[in-house]
């Protein structure tokens, strides 16, 4: 428990925090990496240079500080977060150094405004903080160890590789050691890490499970047109031989469908419908409609296969083509609502606020909202 004094102190210092927020991300970042730059292995170097990641862990740190006598508020979304950091092999053994960097960081650019008294109070909170989040992350690796799933990394090779669409191909990945795959719900996804020739650093990206079986997992890449930063791993996959190692870690996330018996609509913005086609195949007995946008028909990725899918639930389908149509509109959202329903969003973050809100001013109660990120999480502003 942090004494008043210090709930206090951190309560008072948020909002000047808030302000330098990206400002200190950003300074505890760079030399973070500058003397530590093994954990270039670990991070996402696209989501580093777009300031996704900065803003991410800055808004999860002020969400924790202002609920810190009352953390209870935040564990959802730590929930969520730990999925992410135990497919990235995350450890206890990282939260001192992450801390040690943020609380310097805070130093360098508040300057003397930031008083013994402030670090003080902040180092004990990002204890409590790191704390939270160590213990969520052990009952998760435990889990997947008890589950048939396994700590850190896994030798895998692709074994098949699929074309969806014009951009999106599906890589059959098989475990090096032939032991059984774990059960994985849809919409979770692994961490793919691998060496591409000529980059200094491991590449990590977190795939949605498209398929799998206790045999293999199916992932589906688009790959990107810009190859540097964006797009080095998804062109290192497209032009991979069948037979390349890859490491994969145990399938993780919290992007799943709720298992009741409402109606859903899931609404799908370009490569975002990867999760939600996942989930399409397991409706069992629900009745289930389906908003595609994509750019064009060329890469809107399993459009036959849901619309199947949908069809054989008796839902309704719409394919929303933004170089023909448009964005997708409020009143085409309106048309696939019914009472009851559970809604699922996932694309881009200026979709998905934009979705998202369209749902709200519909009517849709928040607790039937579901989506998930690209990109790092709480980044999201809905207004
Ligand atoms: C991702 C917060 C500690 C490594 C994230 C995300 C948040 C976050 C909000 C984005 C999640 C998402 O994309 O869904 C925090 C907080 C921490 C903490 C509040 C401390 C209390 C650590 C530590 C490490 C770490 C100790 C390891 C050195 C990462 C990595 C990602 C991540 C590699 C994925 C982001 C990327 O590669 O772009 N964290 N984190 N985090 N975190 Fe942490």
């Amino acid at each position: 428990m942090l004494a008043q004094q210090t709930i206090d102190t951190i309560k008072s210092t948020v909002p000047v925090l808030e302000v330098h927020g990206l400002a200190i991300t950003k300074t505890f970042y760079s030399n973070l990496f500058k003397d530590n730059p093994q954990l270039l292995n670990i991070f996402n170097h696209t989501n580093q240079k777009k300031d996704r990641q900065q803003t991410a862990l800055a808004n999860t740190v002020y969400a924790a500080a202002v609920h810190i006598d009352n953390l209870e508020a935040i564990v959802p979304a730590v929930v969520q977060i730990a999925h992410k950091h135990v497919s990235l092999g995350i450890l206890p053994e990282h939260y001192p150094i992450v801390g040690k960097y943020l609380l310097a960081a805070i130093k360098e650019v508040l300057g003397d405004a930031a008083t013994d008294d402030i670090i003080d109070a902040w180092a004990k909170a990002y204890g409590v903080i790191a704390d939270v989040f160590i213990s969520v992350e052990e009952d998760l690796y435990q889990a997947t160890e008890n589950a048939g799933g396994w700590r850190l990394f896994k030798d895998f090779t692709i074994e098949k590789v699929v074309e969806e669409s014009e951009a999106v191909k599906s890589f059959y990945l098989k475990p090096a050691d032939g032991e059984k795959l774990p059960v994985f719900k849809a919409g979770q996804f692994i961490t793919l890490r691998t060496q591409v020739p000529g980059e200094e650093f491991l590449m990590n990206r977190q795939y949605t499970l498209t398929d799998g079986t206790e045999d293999y997992f199916r992932i589906s890449v688009k790959r990107e047109d810009d190859v540097t930063p964006n797009g080095i791993v998804s062109n290192f996959l497209h032009n991979a031989e069948i037979g390349t190692k890859v490491d994969v870690s145990a399938p993780a996330g919290v992007f799943t469908l709720v298992q009741n018996d409402s109606p859903v609509l899931f609404i799908s913005g370009g490569v975002g419908v990867t999760p939600l086609q996942g989930m399409l195949k397991t409706m069992e007995g629900r009745q289930a409609s389906f908003i595609q946008c994509a750019r064009n028909e060329n890469v809107a990725a399993f459009k036959e296969s849901i619309e199947q899918n949908v069809a054989a639930t008796d839902g309704k389908y719409k394919a929303v083509y933004s170089d023909l149509d448009g964005y997708v509109t409020k009143a085409q959202i309106e048309e696939f609502l019914v009472p009851g329903m559970e809604v699922y969003v996932c694309g881009p973050t200026a979709f998905m606020e934009t979705v998202i809100q369209y749902l709200v001013e519909l009517g849709v109660p928040g607790d039937k909202i579901h989506y998930e990120f690209f990109g790092a999480a709480m980044a999201l502003q809905i207004k």
